[in-house]
């Protein structure tokens, strides 16, 4: 079954085009990266399949809906964790993982995700005083706890100790063993090429490029995804 459709997608902020007519999709149970450089329009990919931004042209269904009319009914199924944090700095840890489980119809359970997290010595700590790494933690627990059938992930490990993002690399290996689908953004070749079975290159709102880690990175002669991901980058310049 197909988890994710999207057709020619547009998306502008006033004079800057963001998206430029991409086109991809996700199977169930896909773990696909998206990659690229600064401002390729990532981020306003994921958010527009979440239902954050409404599309200027395109068509987009996820799991078979319309992100912009059923946000709502996505939101039960669909979990997020975004570059832009929006957990209010007050808010304790546990807290916000209560009140986050509350949302859900069949959520995880909070004290569960807060012991399988790692996230028991900051239980009482508010989000606003944590440092990065732990933030990011707590954003991927929350992502979590609906025990959602889909997650967007943007930038997941951006900022996490090696030891954090290994583990981390560890909890989406259980994702993809539970059937979850995953949408990866990332700027890691290492993590998107151990991880994910497909990927997407976007340059200036565009699909540069897209397929298997493997077959992208000998399509372009290399042995390691970086490598070829770079040359790609080199010859779009
Ligand atoms: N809220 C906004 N208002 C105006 N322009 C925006 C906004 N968000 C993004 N843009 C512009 O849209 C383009 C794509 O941005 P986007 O955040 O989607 O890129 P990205 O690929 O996620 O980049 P990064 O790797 O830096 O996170 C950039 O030119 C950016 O300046
Ligand atoms: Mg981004």
């Amino acid at each position: 079954m197909t988890a994710i459709e999207v057709r020619g997608l547009r998306k502008s902020y006033g004079a800057t085009t963001a998206v430029d007519g991409v086109s991809f999709t996700v199977a169930q149970g896909e773990i696909l990266g998206v990659v690229g450089p600064n401002g390729a329009g990532k981020t306003t990919t994921v958010e527009c399949l979440i239902g954050l931004r409404r599309p200027d042209a395109g068509q987009v269904r996820v799991l078979g809906l319309d992100p912009e009319r059923r946000r709502r009914e996505l939101a039960e199924r669909v979990g997020a964790q975004l570059q832009e944090s929006e957990v209010p700095a007050g808010l304790r840890v546990a807290e916000a993982l209560r009140l986050f489980a509350a949302f859900y119809r069949r959520p995880d359970n909070w004290r569960a995700v807060l012991e399988r997290w790692g996230l028991t010595p900051i239980a009482d700590q508010a989000f606003g005083k944590l440092s990065g790494g732990q933030k990011q933690r707590v954003q991927l627990a929350l992502a979590l706890i609906g025990a959602p059938e889909l997650v967007v992930l943007d930038e997941l490990t951006t900022g996490l100790d090696p030891i954090a993002r290994r583990d981390t690399w560890t909890l989406i290996g259980d994702l993809r063993a539970s059937g979850t689908t995953v949408v990866l953004v990332s700027h890691f070749m290492d993590e998107v090429a151990a991880l994910c079975d497909r990927v997407v290159v976007l340059t200036r709102g565009r699909v540069g490029a897209m397929g298997s880690p493997q077959q992208l990175t000998a399509d372009a002669g290399f042995d390691s995804l970086e490598a070829a991901y770079l040359a790609l980058m080199r010859e779009g310049r």
